[in-house]
Order: structure tokens, then C-alpha cells, then sequence
């Protein structure tokens, strides 16, 4: 594979939009995250890499706050994420307060989570007007909009049932677009997928990261994570083993654990054809 010419841009510098420090999660006394700190700068892709069960998508529901976290901080431009502090103490804020918080981030799943009964259109003005009080009209042509960034412009009256897993993965991602996020969180959006209907999701992914929206992806794409990533993450165990370029982590892993990770995923994608 060709390297990239250009040289990759730094973009840390400056306030990061997402800091996570020290972060701890356990469910029933299993630690799944021990001590994760992760920066996120506006405008960077993030690709975060790690086995099956090494705490990634747990990390991205607690930044997301879908999970509360055990210990460490979280914070996006500066806020806190799901506390208040107050004389040196943590106070958990309101469920409307966590609420609101959580709809400055948009959240891609592995599976397609739209509302079966509504249509694409109506599944992205859901957001905009039952949360942001947007007018129907407004939230509508905001929909038309987005649907025509993610191809699917003559699709808006189409039930989920009617769209094959990519499209309707393109539509999710309309959907999370269409409250305006800070960050996007994209958790194998694509693994769940037929493989001749990866590209397309990924095609729009790009397409956003070079529009130099803020993205945390969890993915075993590769190809993708080297391309568009600004820095990849690397987990294991809860930890976080090693960070950086892709051309080094990927490129030229330090760890023996991404070693053996990366070696293990060519030789799926080998089996797998
Ligand atoms: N709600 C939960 N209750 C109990 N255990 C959980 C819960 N969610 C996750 N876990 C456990 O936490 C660990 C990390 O899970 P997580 O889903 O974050 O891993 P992952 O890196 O996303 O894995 P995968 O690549 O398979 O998606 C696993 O051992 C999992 O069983
Ligand atoms: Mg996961």
C-alpha cells in the first residue's frame, strides 16, 4: 500500500472537544475500563482499535453517557459530562440536564436503529422536533438536505424495511447529523453489514471527516482507519495500549499486543476472502 504524500496535520493543539481522563468502568465488579485517557480534537478522526470485549464501545456509551462511569472525568468543550462539581464533589445533573448533554453528540450503532414505523424522513425530524423544537417545514427540508449528502435524496418516504442495510445506515447517519453534533460516535457501523454494502457507508463516512467533522469510530476496516484516521487508539483490556499516526500504529505497532491484534484481523480478512 502506497503511503500518504501529504504531511498528516496536527490538530492537537489547542482545547481538545473531548477529554477523557482516567476513566473506570466495571459492570459487576469485572473492571472493563481501567484508567482510559483519550483526547479528541475538533476536526480529528479518531479510529479506536482493540479486540473483542477490550472496552470500546463502553467507552463510547460513557462518553456518550449511556453508561455513568466509576471513576476519572469526562468533559466535551470544557463541560462535564453527566456531574456538576461542586466544592470538590461530583453531583450527578438532572436526566433532562444528561439529556441535553447527550444531543450534542450523535451516535451511529452497529445495528440499524431506526424506527421500523417511520419513514427516513420522519426518522430524521424525530430529533429536531421532538428535541430541539425545530419547526416541521424546517426540520423537513433539513432532512432533503441531509438525505442527498448520504445519496439517498429520493428516499425519504422509504420505510427502514424498505432499504438494505446500508441505506439504512446512511439514513442513521443523516439522522444523527440532523441535531447538529459536536462529535460523531460511530461504533462498527459497518459490521454488520453485507460486504458489498460496506463501501457506501464508509464512502459517507470520508466524506465527513473531510468536512472535518469530529469522529470517535470504533471499526475493523482498516483500510479506512489508515486512510481517514488522524490517530488510531489501540485497547486492550481496558487500557490503552498504544496511540498515535496510523503509519505507526498500524504501520509500525510498538506493542506486541497490537502485534498480535493486527496480525490476527489480516488473517480473518484473509479467510474471509
Ligand atoms: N451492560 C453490561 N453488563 C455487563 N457486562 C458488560 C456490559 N456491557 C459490556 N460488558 C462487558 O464489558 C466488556 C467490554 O465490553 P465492550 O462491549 O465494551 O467491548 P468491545 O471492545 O466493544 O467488544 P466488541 O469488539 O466485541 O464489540 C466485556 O467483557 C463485556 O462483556
Ligand atoms: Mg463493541
Amino acid at each position: 500500500m502506497s503511503e500518504p504524500t501529504a504531511q498528516p496535520v496536527d490538530r492537537r493543539e489547542g482545547q481538545p472537544l473531548v477529554r477523557a481522563v482516567n476513566v473506570h468502568k466495571a459492570f459487576h465488579g469485572n473492571d472493563v475500563l481501567k484508567g482510559i485517557d483519550v483526547d479528541v480534537h475538533p476536526g480529528e478522526v479518531v479510529c479506536l482499535l482493540g479486540p473483542s470485549g477490550s472496552g470500546k464501545t463502553t467507552f463510547l456509551r460513557c462518553i456518550n453517557q449511556l453508561e455513568t462511569i466509576d471513576g476519572g472525568r469526562i468533559w466535551l468543550e470544557g463541560e462535564l459530562r453527566g456531574y456538576q462539581e461542586k466544592g470538590g464533589r461530583l453531583h450527578r445533573l438532572s436526566e433532562k440536564r444528561i439529556a441535553a448533554q447527550r444531543s450534542e453528540i450523535g451516535m451511529v450503532f452497529q445495528r440499524f436503529n431506526l424506527f421500523p414505523h417511520k419513514t427516513a424522513t420522519e426518522n430524521i425530524i424525530e430529533g429536531p422536533v421532538q428535541v430541539k423544537k425545530q419547526p416541521k417545514a424546517q426540520a423537513k427540508a433539513r432532512a432533503q438536505e441531509l438525505l442527498e449528502r448520504v445519496g439517498l435524496g429520493d428516499r425519504g418516504d422509504a420505510y427502514p424495511g424498505q432499504l438494505s442495510g446500508g441505506q439504512q445506515q446512511r439514513v442513521a447517519i443523516a439522522r444523527a447529523l440532523a441535531m447538529d453534533p459536536k462529535l460523531m460516535l460511530f461504533d462498527e457501523p459497518t459490521s454488520a453489514l453485507d460486504p458489498e454494502l460496506v463501501g457506501e457507508v464508509l464512502t459517507v463516512m470520508r466524506e465527513l471527516a473531510d468536512g472535518g467533522t469530529t469522529m470517535v469510530v470504533v471499526t475493523h476496516e482498516m483500510q479506512f482507519a489508515r486512510e481517514v484516521a488522524d490517530r488510531i487508539v489501540f485497547m486492550d483490556g481496558g487500557v490503552v495500549v498504544e496511540e498515535g499516526p496510523p503509519a505507526e500504529v498500524i504501520g509500525n505497532p510498538r506493542h506486541e499486543r497490537t502485534r498480535t491484534f493486527l496480525r490476527r484481523l489480516r488473517a480473518d480478512e484473509a479467510a474471509a476472502g
